[in-house]
Parts: structure tokens; C-alpha cells; sequence
């Protein structure tokens, strides 16, 4: 069924399969951080995090919120429906952390009432800068439709995703999300991976990070964090 490579990021693998509108995502151990300045291999990584973005895309699915996953087909592999990529990142945040603290000068993890939500160019030269509606039309990344439709479900997605987590003891600070036109429909759907990569997760109780902040800040213990979502995930 997997066909040719298609795509090879940093930590995971696209492969075209016989029918042309699906694709197989392969995640291997691989972790990077800081626009991919930093850099290890952490056994069972991919494992994790193909299970965790299998159950949290498919939660979005079957909630009504259009995303690329089909099915997980192995522990490293899921089946998806193939898209042309938007470079763009939608990040809800619920509170403020890690880039965008820095920023605006509060401490991490600053709270506030409303939801933010930030769009950036994917574009690893120039540090994914954050872009308004404005230049991402100039650039020609998307047309105002496009980034209405984005970033409508982006706000949904925050919300179901804010919830699922909360029934499991686990705060959602942030989620970056990326979308794509599916190749047969030409709709905006979620597509990439939601996982403890892409979002930043607290434990409730302890405040523990559960996310890629454990391997950013060199907390250690990123595979037991990861694993502890997945735990969790599987439990409810
Ligand atoms: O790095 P920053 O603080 O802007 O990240 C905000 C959220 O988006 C975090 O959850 C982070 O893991 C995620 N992110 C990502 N990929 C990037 C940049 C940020 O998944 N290239």
C-alpha cells in the first residue's frame, strides 16, 4: 500500500499510497527544538505521539471539525487524506507561554480570561514570524475565505481539545495547528499532527509539564510526560 517518500521533516515521514488522494504519515524518535537548533533521538517517541495525534484528531473528527486523519494504521503510521499545504500556524493559546510571555514581558503561564489566537508564516528562515490576515492574502498563502474558515475551526478545535483535556486532569496552555485544501475537495481541514509536540499540557494538580517544554527547558523525562498523556487519553 505505501508508495514513494514524499515529504521527509524532522520527525516524520510522508509516503504516497495507491490511491491519490491519501497519504501514510510515518513518525519516527526524532525531537527538535528551537527552529531545529536543538536536536536528539528519544526511543518511543514516534510511538507516542502517532497515538496521541491518532486519538485527538479523530476526537476532532468525530465531533464534526474536518481534519486529514483516516486511521491509524500501526503503532508509527496513520493513514490520512492528502492536502496541498498551507504555510501558515494557527496557536490558540489559553494562557500565556513560552514565545509569546517573552514577548509581551508577563511571567509563563500568565493567565487571562479570553482566548488568543495567533497566525504565523511557516517559514523556519525567517523564525515562523507572526503575519495578520492582511499579509498572509499579500503573500498569497491563503485568501480571506480561507483564513475566516481557519481560523474558525482553529477557535473550535481549542475549545474541544481545552475540554477533552480537562476531563483528564491535563490544562491545555497552547495548541499550534496547521491546515491544508484536501486534494479532492479543495476544503480546509486540519492537517500535521496535535500532540504533545505541538501544544503545551499542565498537569492540573502539579503543574507538571507533560509537553516538548520538558525537552526545550532540559527538564528531563519526556518519554514518562508523553506517556502520561497517552495514559490518560486512553483511560477516558
Ligand atoms: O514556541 P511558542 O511559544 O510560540 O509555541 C506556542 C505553541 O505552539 C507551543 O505549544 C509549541 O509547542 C507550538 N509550536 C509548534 N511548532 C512551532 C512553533 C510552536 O508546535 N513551529
Amino acid at each position: 500500500m505505501k508508495k514513494e517518500l514524499i515529504f521527509e521533516g524532522n520527525e516524520k515521514r510522508v509516503y504516497a499510497t495507491e490511491n491519490p488522494d491519501q497519504v501514510i504519515f510515518h513518525f519516527n524518535d526524532v525531537i527538535v527544538a528551537y527552529n531545529n537548533v536543538k536536536r536528539a533521538r528519544l526511543k518511543g517517541k514516534g510511538i507516542l505521539t502517532n497515538r496521541i495525534s491518532a486519538l485527538l484528531l479523530g476526537y476532532l473528527n468525530e465531533c464534526g471539525i474536518p481534519t486529514h486523519f483516516i486511521e491509524r494504521l500501526d503503532d508509527r503510521e496513520q493513514l490520512c487524506r492528502k492536502i496541498e499545504i498551507i504555510p501558515l500556524e494557527v496557536v490558540v493559546h489559553n494562557r500565556m507561554a513560552g514565545t509569546l510571555a517573552a514577548k509581551l514581558g508577563v511571567e509563563d503561564g500568565f493567565k487571562h480570561s479570553n482566548t488568543i489566537v495567533d497566525l504565523c508564516y511557516n517559514n523556519d528562515e525567517l523564525g515562523d514570524p507572526l503575519v495578520n490576515n492582511d499579509q498572509a492574502v499579500a503573500l498569497g498563502l491563503a485568501t480571506y475565505e480561507e483564513l475566516d474558515v481557519m481560523l474558525g475551526i482553529a477557535r473550535r478545535a481549542g475549545k474541544l481539545l481545552t475540554e477533552l483535556f480537562h476531563k483528564i486532569g491535563i490544562e491545555l496552555v497552547d495548541a499550534k495547528i496547521e491546515f491544508g485544501r484536501a486534494s479532492d475537495t479543495g476544503a480546509i481541514i486540519i492537517s500535521d499532527e496535535i500532540s504533545p509536540d505541538t501544544c503545551r499540557l499542565w498537569d492540573e494538580q502539579t503543574g507538571e509539564r507533560l509537553d516538548k517544554d520538558r525537552f526545550r527547558l532540559d527538564l528531563g523525562d519526556v518519554i514518562p510526560a508523553y506517556s502520561k498523556v497517552l495514559e490518560r487519553l486512553e483511560s477516558k
